[in-house]
């Protein structure tokens, strides 16, 4: 028995397969397409693992899943693989639709073939977990009640409008054919391995390099922070004793605003990297054009993972940011490796002109 994880080559993906097999035995497929955003170096402490396969592929080929599901005798799916980056839907919301939604359903149809063909205690035993984001239910006001899981589907991006028609089908494979689900939606991730085209890795390879700190707009979106390895327990957690059906809201109540954010990572720098010509890394934040539709607030009520599954996060902001820091300045090889050609391309069409 095995569990295979799809985008498990991810920012978030990765971390969750390195703890899996740091805290188990049990074996680990991962599959991946490789986009720009995954990356097999973050895979490298396992590379040899006799418990870990990794197998190149889209979740959007079914013949491919039903192979892995079969071959590995999988018990359980956890779907991390996805477009991932508001910015480049906005750009280009087509892969999204093809990864997010289509590559989703022809992942639930292997899957559910799959799983109607098991006997009984394996068949009942068997868990689809899909994760998701809280950016599915839009934006808040700066008083509104952080989201819970009953809060209204209220996307605003082609990313979480994807994300968002995602959720909707592992919904819909429940109640339809039974198929065992569960679904998470968890706040804004942050911690090693992070490709640095989102705004925490951004910010720091950008401040080292002696560039400039984009900020969109005034800088007063807020978000809710949550450091990765927090929201890979999460997801153990639901794995192991969510119910079926359900969905669980993730997050830190580690609610910041973009500023807050930048200026943490900045004073952090100051004092573990000073700027070589002095002064604050601070200097470098330039206020740019806003994105468009940028939703100001997101806040995530997590009671019922804390209520329901005893889950607590173990880091705070201040720990998680710091962790994050120094895991980036020790670590310039991953980041050679991911800044390439294409990374460049991305940043002159995002932030060129
Ligand atoms: P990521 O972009 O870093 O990784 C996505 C992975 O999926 C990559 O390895 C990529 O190669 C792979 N992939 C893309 N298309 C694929 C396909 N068609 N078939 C197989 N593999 C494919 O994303 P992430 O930040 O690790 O996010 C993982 C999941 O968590 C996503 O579903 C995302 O929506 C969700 N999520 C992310 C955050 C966050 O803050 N990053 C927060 C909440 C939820
Ligand atoms: P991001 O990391 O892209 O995550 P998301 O949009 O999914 O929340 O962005 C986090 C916040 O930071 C968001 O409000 C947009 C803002 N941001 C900037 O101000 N500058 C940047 O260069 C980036 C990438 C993001």
């Amino acid at each position: 028995m095995a569990i295979l994880v799809t985008g498990g080559a991810g920012f978030i993906g990765s971390n969750f397969v390195l703890e899996w097999l740091g805290c188990g035995s049990e074996p680990v497929v991962v599959l991946d397409k490789l986009t720009y955003a995954g990356n097999l170096e973050n895979l490298a402490a396992i590379r040899g693992d006799e418990r870990f396969t990794f197998a190149h592929g889209d979740i959007a080929d079914q013949a491919r899943v039903a192979g892995l599901l079969r071959e590995h005798a999988i018990r359980a799916v956890v779907n991390f693989a996805a477009e991932s980056h508001v910015d480049r839907s906005i750009h280009g919301p087509a892969e999204f639709i093809q990864t997010n939604v289509v590559g989703t359903l022809q992942l639930l149809e292997a899957v559910r073939a799959f799983w109607g063909g098991l006997p009984a205690g394996p068949k009942e035993a068997f868990r689809f977990l899909h994760v998701s984001t809280d950016e599915v239910y839009g934006s808040l006001g700066a008083d509104d009640p952080a989201f819970t899981e009953e809060h209204l589907y209220q996307p605003n991006s082609p990313y979480s409008a994807s994300k968002a028609a995602s959720d909707h089908l592992v919904r819909a494979y429940h109640h339809t054919y039974g198929l065992p689900v569960l679904t998470t939606n968890c706040s804004n991730n942050y911690g090693p391995y992070h490709f640095p085209e989102k705004l925490v890795p951004l910010m720091i390879l950008n401040a080292l390099g002696g560039k400039a700190l984009p900020v969109y707009g005034d800088g007063r979106n807020v978000r809710d922070w949550l450091y990765v390895t927090d929201h890979c327990s999460a997801i153990r957690r639901v794995l192991e004793a969510g119910q079926l059906g359900r969905t669980y809201n993730i997050g830190g109540r580690n609610e910041k605003t973009n500023l807050e954010v930048v200026q943490t990572l900045c004073s952090i720098l100051d004092a573990v990297s000073p700027r070589a010509g002095g002064g604050s890394y601070w200097e470098q934040v330039q206020f740019v054009k806003d994105r468009p539709g940028h939703d100001r607030r997101y806040a995530i009520d997590a009671s019922r993972m804390e209520n329901e599954l005893g889950w607590l996060p173990s880091e705070t902001f201040e720990t998680g940011i710091r962790k994050t820091v120094e895991w980036y300045l020790a670590n310039p090889e991953w980041v050679l490796g991911v800044t390439s050609g294409a990374y460049r391309d991305w940043v002159d069409k995002q932030y060129g002109s």
